[in-house]
């Protein structure tokens, strides 16, 4: 595994692999790696002659009084894992090299995020794809692999690419969960032995939702009531937010219909945890992911 923590190098090398004709997937991250991470490289392999790994804990999509300094880093664990998983190339800058000066042109994103948790982080997805946009030009993929734990991020990504004619396919990745249900996310680690042992309820909540939805209950206050209800009892958690929309145009939808996503977002003493469901309605079958 190549392991590159500086633009030049990194654009060197993506030349070298462009000429010799060879597709690319790119997985973008900011480490502290799991399983959830690891299924977006399995999938980026088996689509692609290289694998592109970024690890880069993007400040600017933290707020002021979010976890920037104390976001989980574990750089050796992470190159084992990126090696063992098949990353041809993984690439770690410093946040001097991402961002050298201030920034001459900003970016704002104005649809899908005025809802969830773009409503409750303010600027966090201006940050995204700001980072993203940087990224994606310095790595030049074909593909671009995101998992939808993070629904909002892929909603927002799919609207970047397509407003701004980027080349890049974005691969929507289905959550990677705990045997118990609980979505895995490098915060999991700051839950205490009680959380941990109350959050997969976040996970049933969800089904219960999913499962009036599919026995015809279509209204969505008394669906995100419910919800709120089982979270609020069963858990020492507070109720960041329940929601309901389409997917991915994240408007509200009554009586619900098409796609749709239930997604929520609970914060325990030290963890903010977030997890959603996509349902399909109208077809035969309900999926989730
Ligand atoms: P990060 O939180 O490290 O997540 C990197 C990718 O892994 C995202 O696409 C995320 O949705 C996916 N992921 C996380 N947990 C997952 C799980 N349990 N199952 C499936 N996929 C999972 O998301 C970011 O980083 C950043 O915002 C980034 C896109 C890198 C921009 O800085």
């Amino acid at each position: 595994m190549n392991i590159i923590t500086n633009n030049e190098a990194l654009r060197e090398q993506i030349r070298q692999y462009k000429q010799s004709g060879k597709s690319i997937g790119f997985v973008p991250t900011m480490g502290y790696l799991h399983e959830g991470h690891l299924s977006l490289i399995e999938e980026a392999r088996k689509n692609h002659d290289i694998v592109v790994l970024s690890i880069f804990v993007n400040p600017l999509q933290f707020g002021p009084n979010e976890d920037f300094e104390r976001y989980p880093r574990d750089a050796e664990r992470d190159r084992k894992l990126a090696e063992h998983a098949g990353v041809d190339l993984l690439f770690m800058p410093v946040v001097d090299e991402i961002y050298p000066t201030g920034l001459s042109v900003t970016m704002l994103v104005k649809e899908r995020v005025d809802v969830m948790c773009g409503r409750k982080r303010e600027g966090h997805f201006d940050g995204v794809v700001t980072v993203l946009t940087k990224l994606f030009h310095l790595v030049q993929p074909d593909s671009a692999y995101f998992g939808m734990k993070d629904a909002q991020q892929v909603a927002v990504v799919e609207g970047l690419v397509q407003d701004y004619f980027f080349p890049i396919e974005i691969v929507r990745v289905p959550t990677i969960r705990e045997e118990d249900g609980l979505a895995k996310s490098s915060r999991n680690v700051y839950l205490s032995p009680q959380e941990r042992r109350e959050a997969p309820i976040l996970f049933k909540s969800l089904q219960l939702a999913k499962g009036l939805v599919e026995r015809g209950h279509l209204k969505r206050d008394s669906i995100i009531r419910k919800v709120t209800e089982l979270i609020h009892d069963e858990t020492s958690g507070t109720v960041d937010y329940v929601e309901i929309y389409s997917f991915p145009q994240m408007v509200p939808v009554e009586p619900l219909q098409g796609d749709i996503i239930i997604a929520l977002a609970v914060q325990f003493d030290k963890a903010r945890l977030i997890d959603n469901m996509i349902i399909s309605l109208g077809k035969k079958e309900s999926q989730h992911v």
